[in-house]
């Protein structure tokens, strides 16, 4: 089927998935029946262009690419800030792909909120919305008969929470843990190597992994934010953000890296969430683990998570957690779901 798409946000995220989607068309059509049209784009500091027709993509990602503005470079409807875009754009999908605030999930959780009441289906990589707003989100897009996909909000491209709704559908889990922030994994593993905090953080941030403030990452705001969108999947519950304890990484000495692996273990910043009697518990702190343990054996920017189940006990999952082209496939994997749903229905509708 084809499905117009207007993409909020055009960063390294919605470039990411533009790159993919010209690379992949012919694939995604012959092995998918999935057509993209993407009818606007709209980036607080690249403009907003709306064109129903569909827009040269190609182009778009040139112009950005030497620093132009696409209002400049395209015709169609320009200048829209956001809200009007998403109803002007009159898109089936609404890929939302803005920057994380966990304190208000501002802008995104507007974008996500208006994308939805107007019945559109949306795709989005942004953490604050559903860490903040899960409950509420889901439900808005239940009673809109509309879907609301986000895999790339934990580990990225790397199916963390497809794995917990759709592969691990119907087993209990008592238990998630993982390693989900790569800037602090890379941090620790460069601190290993000898590495000052401040040195290793510089070379985190050179690579594009540190969030735009680097103490979401530090102080383990970030993997606190993923802790929660996992759990309230796992055990149903509505956790938020401040409810996880949280210690991050800001206080750990090379000497404490150093007497750790003497010991034969390593410090790792591990979130969990358990539940404990009928109350879903989370934290994200630092932990010695064993070097050649799951989790020990996780270095540099990789992240990695473990499920702990009824029928199939610990089922650990492990890859990439950022990166423009890891986030991109997140919004293909969802953009691929979503299509074969919508083309489920129509099968059912029409019998
Ligand atoms: N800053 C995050 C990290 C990016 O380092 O993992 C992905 O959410």
């Amino acid at each position: 089927m084809e499905l117009k798409l207007a993409l909020i946000g055009f960063g390294v995220v919605g470039r990411g998935f533009t790159d993919i989607i010209i690379r992949k068309r012919n694939y995604l059509l012959s092995r998918y029946n999935l057509k993209v049209r993407v009818v606007g784009i709209c980036d607080l500091k690249y403009g907003s262009v709306v064109n129903t027709e569909g827009l040269d993509i190609t182009k778009a990602l040139e112009v950005v690419r030497s620093g132009k503005s696409l209002e400049k470079e395209f015709d169609g409807v320009k200048g829209l800030g956001a809200l009007e875009f998403i109803d002007v754009s009159n898109a089936d999908v609404v890929v939302e792909a803005t920057w994380t605030n966990l304190e208000t999930g501002e802008p995104g959780l507007t974008h996500v909120k208006k994308a939805l009441s107007s019945g559109r289906h949306v795709i989005t990589t942004n953490k604050g919305p559903i860490a903040l707003a899960y409950r509420e989100l889901s439900s808005l897009a239940r009673s809109r008969g509309v879907k609301l996909l986000f895999s790339g909000t934990v580990m990225s491209g790397t199916p963390s929470i497809r794995t917990l709704i759709r592969g691990l559908a119907g087993c209990y889990v008592s238990e998630v843990a993982g390693i989900l922030n790569g800037t602090t994994n890379y941090i620790l593993t460069k601190m290993e190597e000898g590495l000052t905090f401040n040195e290793a953080l510089r070379d985190a941030q050179l690579k594009g992994y540190a969030e735009a403030d680097p103490t979401m990452d530090v102080d383990a705001w970030d993997p606190a934010a993923k802790i929660v969108i996992l759990a309230n999947i796992a055990f149903d519950s509505d956790l938020k953000p401040k409810d996880v304890i949280r210690r991050g990484i800001r206080d750990i000495r090379l000497d404490d890296i150093k007497d750790a692996l003497r010991r034969g273990k390593r410090i790792k910043l591990i979130a969990r969430a358990w539940i404990d009697g009928n109350t879903v518990r989370a934290k994200v702190t630092p932990e010695e683990v064993d070097i050649n343990s799951f989790f020990g054996q996780v270095t540099g920017t990789v992240n990695a998570v473990m499920y702990r189940t009824d029928s199939l006990g610990d089922v650990y999952l492990i890859g990439r957690g950022a990166g423009g082209e890891e986030a991109g496939q997140a919004i293909l994997a969802d953009l691929i779901e979503l299509n074969s749903m919508l083309e489920e229905s129509k099968v059912l509708t029409s019998k």
